[in-house]
This record gives C-alpha cells, structure tokens and sequence, in this order.
C-alpha cells in the first residue's frame, strides 16, 4: 500500500515563540488523539525554524520539511539554501514547485527538475507541487496544463528517482481561496496522473506513488477528499497554522 501523507506548508508565517508553540502543540493533540499509524506527518516550517522543529520533533512521529531547496549544491548564491545543507539537519523532504514560487519568484521548469535531482542526489524527496490556473480550468484545459506540467520535469528523472517523488496536485484557483476542488475534480486529476505515471514508469510505480492534494483542504472537507480512491492525502496551508485543525485532517487521513 503507498503511504498516505499530510504535510503542512506554513509558507511565510509565524515568529520563532509561535512556531515553537505550534510544534509542542501538534505533537501534544497527536499524543492525546493517537496518530494513525498509516499517515506519515510532515510539517514545512521557514528554513530558519528547521533546526527547531527538528530538535522538538526528533523523538515523535512528525517527520521536517523544507519549502524550498537550490538547485545549486553551494557556491555563490546569496540568500539560497542547498540540498546539501537540509541533509546536514536531517531535512528529509522539501516542497518544489509551489504555484507561489512559480508565480511570484519565476520558477521555471527547467529550475525545478534540476532541484528536483539536487534533492534526490542527497535523499531528500521532493513534494513536487502541479495545478492549473482558474482561466485554464475554464477553457478546459486543466488536464493538459497538469500533463505538461509534469512532463516538462519530474517526468525527465528516470524510474529509480521518480518512485521517491510524492506529488501534490494543487489547483491554483483553490488556493488560499476557501474555494476547494470538489472530491470529484481531485479524484479525476489524481485518477490522470496516475495514469500518466502509469504509461511513463509502469503499473507498479503508478500504485505506489503518493498523489497529495492541496489548496483550501481543512478539517471540514478533508475526509471526504481523502476518502477519493486516488487521494493519498493533502499538502494543507492555512489550515496547518492551527494545531487543533491540523491534527483533525491528520485524523481524517487514517479513516
Ligand atoms: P491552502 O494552501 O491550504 O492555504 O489553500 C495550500 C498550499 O498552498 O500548499
């Protein structure tokens, strides 16, 4: 069976109290409640609170990410933070190719498969982000971009590589909006990413890779997204700022 996931995606927020308060938080209530033992927790702070959230999580079930990673393994690039350096602190995972940076930073293809392969060259497994735009999905052409999308990166690492990436389909139009895909529309993109995979690595790759979904996934909505057949969990935002909420779509996953 492939493993199920929720990975909370804190983008820009949080000073270092709050982030320390929200960490002992979360593993408080997963504590109390009991983490389902097939949902692997994963929480993406700031690059500066890594070291933090590593120290409070070392002995717990909750598993660091990075929400960004170079595509350069060191060298003179101010302010960018390399593969190399996450595995020094043990950072086993790191989202790549957020709509966020794509938009606002102008992440371009090219630059996401090559932090792709830095990633994996040091074990760190990207969450590797696809969507389309509201106008794509409007003009119908929501499956298209998504297949583009994917064979303009991921889909270039071969076989061996590719079985570590988890994907997160992330519809920009439900972003940060409160506006979710339907369970309908998650589990038909997911059903055709599968399928891609399918025709490119093969049915046993197809099975066992992780296709999350993100963008306005919370603790109402989530267990009837997650019970779609080919929903594997979800990349949540806003909603993993609150413990409370976070660890209720934690739960949803395990039922
Ligand atoms: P959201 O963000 O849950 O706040 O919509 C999801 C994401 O951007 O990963």
């Amino acid at each position: 069976m492939r493993t199920k996931i929720v990975a909370g995606n804190w983008k820009m927020n949080k000073t270092f109290e709050e982030a320390d308060t929200l960490i002992y938080d979360i593993l408080d209530l997963l504590e109390e409640r009991g983490k389902p033992e097939e949902v692997d927790v994963i929480i993406c702070p700031p690059f500066i609170y890594l070291e933090l959230a590593g120290d409070i999580t070392e002995d717990s079930p909750v598993f660091v990410g990075a929400q960004n990673v170079s595509e350069y393994e060191s060298g003179a690039y101010t302010g960018e933070i390399s593969a190399p350096m996450l595995r020094s602190m043990h950072i086993d995972f790191a989202i790549i190719g957020h709509s966020e940076r794509r938009k606002y930073f102008s992440e371009t293809d090219d630059e996401l498969l090559a932090k792709a392969k830095t990633a994996l060259k040091h074990d760190i497994a990207p969450i590797f982000c696809c969507g389309e735009l509201l106008e794509e999905r409007e003009a119908g052409k929501h499956f298209k971009i998504v297949k583009q999308q994917l064979e303009q990166t991921i889909f270039k690492l071969d076989a061996e590589d590719f079985a570590r990436v988890i994907i997160a389909y992330e519809p920009v139009w439900a972003i940060g909006t409160g506006v979710n895909a339907t369970s309908e529309q998650a589990q038909e993109m997911h059903f055709y990413i599968r399928e891609l995979v399918w025709q490119k690595y093969g049915a046993e790759v197809a099975a066992e890779i992780t296709i999350l979904y993100g963008g306005s996934c919370n603790a109402k909505n989530a267990k009837e997204l997650f019970s779609m057949p080919d929903v594997d969990g979800g990349l949540i935002g806003g909603a993993s700022l609150k413990a409370e909420e976070f660890v209720q779509i934690i739960l949803a996953a395990g039922e």
